[in-house]
This record gives structure tokens, sequence and C-alpha cells, in this order.
């Protein structure tokens, strides 16, 4: 018996309702199974689009710098002796990102591969089966440096997942993994089916970190006393592009410059990521006829995308913030200015820092209860995730 075989250990490995976990592996997903596991999750993220919509926003989404060139891989859990079959149990999708990490006490920091995880599905007769929590234990083994894994435990899920054997791999997958520093995703189904998705039975996986939303009304801020003149400058997709190489150099400093006790870590905007977030709704805020994606006033900075809500108001989603408590409302007061132009209704922000939650009667701050923020550091147990904000959502 395994040592990793305690009473509910075992459970987790019998899998009884299902299929036996040690017949079952990780695999990339062939190009038919991308397209099977794009239909399976229009279902779930469909939206009110057509399925032949949806198909072709995902095509695109494949030529974009956040998924060209191997950064994106589709994942299945399937049958070891059919891993191309379409009947496969369930899938979901890692994307390589640049990271930035300070160790405690450092002053300098350090690039470093992360990845994020989305779009876990399984389809409606294959659930509660623990396919789900299967396939993201075995991620681990895919993104972990090999050298920060343990001892795969085959008794109880059988062969370690064998890179070599994907020569023939539809995907590009050389270079996607064995090098994570830390990975993220965000919960739609609460805290603690990615807390059980461990590199074992029975390890921690992905802890649920700072799941504070805040926002305001645009009826909720007067906006007099400010004005476009006042030196401010409106992004188009370009400026916002160029200016998240900045912000990421900012970001970057501002980490270094924090003394910080414990190590910390954060994604950034640039190369295409808080660029996806507006792409990736495209289809909803095409109506508004928005130009503009950004707002700068010297190191004053916010960036957005637009969503539409089920009572079909509009939401800036703002995805990267940058002020100092003397500009804050002033910013705001300019968004909202934009807000009443272009009939969005609600501002929402995450991970608002403190001291703007606190200090300003306009913003109203919750939990979430969808979309938590989830972390799981390889190589350290206690990487602190900064700039846990909306530009790389998932
Ligand atoms: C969430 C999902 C992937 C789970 O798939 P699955 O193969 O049934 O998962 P498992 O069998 O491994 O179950 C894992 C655990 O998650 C729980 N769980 C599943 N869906 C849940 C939900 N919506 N809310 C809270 N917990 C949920 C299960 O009850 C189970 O807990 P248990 O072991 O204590 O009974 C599946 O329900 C699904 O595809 N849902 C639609 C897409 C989705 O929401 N994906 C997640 C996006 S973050």
């Amino acid at each position: 018996m395994s040592e990793f075989q305690t009473a509910s250990q075992a459970k987790q490995a019998q899998n009884t309702e299902g299929i036996p976990l040690t017949e079952l592996s990780i695999f990339p997903a062939t190009k038919a199974q991308i397209y099977e596991s794009r239909k399976r999750t229009f279902t779930m993220w469909g939206r009110g689009v057509t399925l032949e919509e949806y198909l072709k926003r995902d095509a695109r989404y494949g030529g974009h710098e956040v998924s060209a060139d191997g950064r994106l891989v589709t994942w299945v859990l399937a049958r070891r002796d059919d891993p191309k079959g379409i009947d496969f149990l369930c899938s979901c999708e890692t994307y390589k990102r640049e990271g930035f990490v300070v160790n405690a006490n450092a002053t300098t920091g350090n690039s470093v591969v992360a990845y994020s995880v989305a779009a876990l599905f399984t389809s409606p007769r294959n659930r509660k089966k623990g396919y789900a929590t299967h396939l993201m234990r075995m991620l681990h083994w895919i993104l972990a440096p090999p050298d920060d894994l343990p001892q795969f435990p085959t008794e109880v899920w059988g062969n370690q997942p064998d890179r070599g054997k994907w020569i023939d791999s539809e995907q590009i997958i050389k270079g996607h993994g064995g090098d994570a520093v830390f990975s993220t995703l965000y919960s739609d189904v609460g805290p603690e089916i990615y807390r059980g998705c461990g590199f074992l039975p029975g390890a921690e996986g992905w802890v649920v970190t700072d799941f504070l939303s805040s926002g305001w009304d645009v009826d909720s801020v007067g906006v007099f006393g400010v004005d476009d003149e006042d030196g401010w400058e409106w992004l188009d997709i370009k400026g916002v592009y160029d200016y998240w190489k900045v912000d990421a150099d900012l970001m970057k400093r501002e980490m270094e410059e924090s003394n910080p006790t414990n190590a910390i870590c954060t994604l950034l905007p640039d190369k295409g990521v808080a660029e996806f977030q507006i792409i990736r709704l495209s289809y909803f805020w095409n109506p508004l006829g928005i130009t503009d994606w950004g707002l700068r006033r010297g190191k004053t900075f916010a960036s957005w995308t637009i969503d539409v809500r089920p009572d079909s108001s509009y939401v800036m989603l703002i995805t990267r913030l940058r002020a100092e408590v003397d500009e804050f409302e002033n910013l705001v007061k300019m968004l909202v200015k934009f807000g009443r132009r272009h009939k969005i209704s609600h501002f929402e922000v995450w991970g608002l820092k403190e001291e703007f939650r606190e200090q300003f009667g306009f913003v109203k701050t919750w939990n979430k209860d969808i979309h938590l923020p989830s972390i799981k550091c390889y190589n350290s147990d206690d990487l602190k995730w900064l700039f846990n904000e909306r530009f790389c959502y998932c």
C-alpha cells in the first residue's frame, strides 16, 4: 500500500463511480479534441452568442500574442488506451505568462515563468467522478520544474505523464511546462475544489487569496472639477498597449522598492495579457463605439475593458489602476465622465488599495463569490500575489 493511501485518499484514487484513475492521464489535446472541448464549453460560456460565433472568436484568440507560439495549450484527461479519443473526460487550458518575483528582504527581483489555468470543464454526464480534480492535480506534473516534484504516486495514479511520448502532439508543447514558479486561476466554483488539487492525493493545491472587488455607479460620483484639458491623456488600443510596457516596469520597480518581508510575485499586463481582456469581450462592447482603453496623467493610470451585465447594463472592468491618494478621485471622475459618454452604468475594480476602499465614500467593496483568485507556488510556499487585478483574469 502506498504511503498516500489513507481512507479518503484511497477513495479518491479508486474513484468507484467512474473509470479508475490509474487508467487515466493528462494529454495535450488533438485539434479534434480542442474543437470538441470548445463545443462543450460553449454550453457554459456562450453567453448568448451563437456556436459559430463562439468558435470563430476562440479561433481568433489562437493567433493572439497571449496564445501564439505554444503559450496556450489545451489539455484533456483521457483514457491511457485512447488518448486521442473524442470521448475524453475533462479539459482545461494553460497560458504561459511572464511573472516577476522579489524574494524576502531583496531589493532586486527576477522575471519568472508563470501559468494561468482556465476553462476547466467536465461534461454533465461525467461530473462528480473526480475527473476535474484529477486533471488539475496532473497539471502540476506538467507545469512544475522536475526538481520541485515529489515522487509520483504511481500506485494510486498509474504512470507519471511522459512528455517524451508527445512528440506527435498537434499543439506546440515544447517550452510549455517544467518551469513554473507559480500558477494562478480564478475559481467560479468556490475555494475548496482547487485547494484539494495538489501534487499528491490530499496535498494542497491552489489557494484563494484577496478576493475583494470594489466599484461605484455612474450616478454616485459627481464629475465637477475635472477637465480633459488638465493634462489627461486618453489612450487608444495602441497607446494603452505601449503604456502597459511602462506600467509593467513601474510595477517591477514598486515591488523592488517595497523591501518585502515575505517573497512577493505578480503577473504583468504587457505582452498582450491586459489587451486580451479587451479582445475577448469585443462582442459585448462593440455596439458602444469605444476607441479609448486607457487614461493617464503622469504615473496615474487606468486601463479597462467593458462587459455587459445580465440586466443589459454596461460595466467598466478596470484592468489596471495606479494612483496616489490625491489623484484617485480625479481619476475616478474622469472615468465616470467617460462612462456617461458611453452608456456605462457601473465600474468595477479588483484588488483596490485599502486606503482607497476606506477613504472614498463612493467606493463600495464586497467579497467576490465567483472569479476567486487562486495561486499555487511551486518552489516556495508563501509567495504573496501583488497587483491581483483584472488584467490577468483567465
Ligand atoms: C466544476 C467542474 C469542472 C467540476 O468537474 P467534476 O469532474 O465534476 O469535478 P470533480 O468530480 O473532480 O469534483 C470536484 C469537487 O468539486 C465540487 N464541485 C463541482 N462543481 C461545483 C460547483 N459548481 N460549486 C462548488 N463545488 C463544485 C464537487 O462537488 C466535488 O466536490 P466533492 O469531491 O467534495 O464532492 C464541472 O462541474 C464543470 O464543468 N462545471 C461547468 C464549468 C465550470 O464551472 N468550470 C469551473 C470554472 S472555474
